[in-house]
């Protein structure tokens, strides 16, 4: 049997952290309704000493969210995590995120600090959020960066301290599949007490690589993703969560991994999170973007009215999208274009047809998009003439 992957959504603090996707408490509330009927398994709902409105929004959804783990960012220092738990105490499940630096480039360039405070700073946040929350994860950020041997050293200390879970981020998109897949492993291995932790992850997407690293990590044991809904996030975003559900569940027999998202309800949920922050959804993005089930050169047509497996690996229904779309284009064949002929109730005889194909062809070269009364005017062309 196919084993869990927690998916771990953090559409509402690292999605937000896109340029001008913030959003007021009630589309918050919204959105994390919608991720837990899409059975996400946590909800990173923000970073509440941000400010007051953000506070306001995380302990909205803590109070009134029901199924998921609820979360929330913190820096390592106290005022942050008395925020963090204030904001989510009232969850059925809470949890504090506590995130500090662990690359050398940080340590020295952001923090102006050293190897050795760090280690301290970390874990006795760890030690001070486990006096309050039973669930506690460390983030060392820049880990895809980070010198192996201190990262590993990093993660034992804080779960010897506490920590419950501990997600490595590629903060910065840098890896590759094959190296972070390694990183895991090496965690795996090298972490004496990893055993003790759930072992998270969360990859931005600065070279395209985003998700494709999130399964190298899975394939290497992590058990949790951290990723968003369309991919957004700061810079180029974060893992997206279709994507990295998706993988997984088409996949599904070659990896042995699986979610419990429910898969048809993608569609909807990345309409509500492109709606509620204005960043629209690229029309080529993969699984719920506009164009990710439509056909549009006579080849792919010809297959798919044949029978779609010869170019779809997903069904549209399966994550929400509808059906597949046959796009009228100057590429298309024949079969296509009688085959939506057809739909629109229009049955031509072969000479009818052959006239009305070659006014469509003229057509097509000379408009970006053949509409549905395009073509009725094309065979009231054809039919009047014959
Ligand atoms: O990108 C990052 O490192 C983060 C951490 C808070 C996990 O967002
Ligand atoms: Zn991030």
């Amino acid at each position: 049997m196919a084993e869990k992957v927690a998916i771990f959504d953090t559409t509402l603090r690292d999605g937000e952290q896109s340029p001008g996707a913030s959003l007021r408490t009630d589309q918050k509330l919204e959105i994390a309704r919608q991720l837990a009927r899409l059975e996400v398994d946590v909800v990173e709902a923000g970073f509440p000493c941000s400010s007051p409105g953000d506070f306001e929004a995380v302990q909205a959804i803590a109070r009134q969210l029901e199924g998921p783990m609820v979360t929330a960012l913190a820096r390592a220092v106290r005022s942050d995590i008395d925020a963090v738990w204030d904001a989510v105490r009232d969850a059925g499940r809470p949890q504090i995120h506590i995130v500090l630096s662990v690359s050398d480039i940080h340590i020295e360039r952001k923090l102006r600090s050293t190897r050795l405070k760090v280690l301290e700073r970390g874990t006795e946040a760890v030690a001070y959020a486990r006096t309050l929350c039973d669930e506690v994860e460390y983030s060392p950020e820049d880990a895809g960066r980070a010198d192996p041997d201190y990262l590993y050293e990093t993660l034992e200390r804080v779960i010897d301290a506490g920590a419950t879970v501990v997600n490595i981020p590629d903060t910065t998109g840098y890896t590759l599949p094959g190296e972070f897949g390694a990183l895991i492993e090496n965690v795996r291995g090298h972490v004496r007490n990893i055993d003790r932790a759930v072992i998270s992850v969360h990859c931005h997407n600065d070279l395209g690589l985003a998700s494709a690293n999130s399964v190298a990590a899975v394939l290497s044991g992590a058990r949790r993703v951290e990723c968003t809904m369309n991919g957004i996030g700061e810079r180029a975003g974060n893992a997206s969560l279709e994507e990295v559900v998706m993988i997984l569940r088409t996949r599904e027999r070659s990896l042995g991994l699986t979610t419990g998202i429910r898969t048809p309800l993608l569609a909807e949920t990345s309409a509500l999170v492109a709606r509620h922050t204005g960043i629209a959804v690229q029309l080529n993005k993969a699984v719920v973007g506009g164009n990710a089930f439509a056909h549009a050169s006579g080849i792919h047509q010809d297959g798919v009215l044949k029978d779609r497996l010869t170019y779809e690996i997903m069904r549209p229904e399966d994550v929400g999208m509808g059906e597949s779309r046959i796009v009228l284009s100057p590429r298309s064949g024949r079969h296509a274009f009688r085959f939506r002929l057809a739909e629109l109730g229009y049955h031509l005889p072969d000479e009818a047809f052959a006239r009305a194909w070659e006014a469509f062809l003229r057509l097509a070269d000379s408009k970006k998009e053949i509409l549905d009364r395009d073509l009725e005017a094309v065979v009231e062309g054809v039919t009047v003439k014959a």
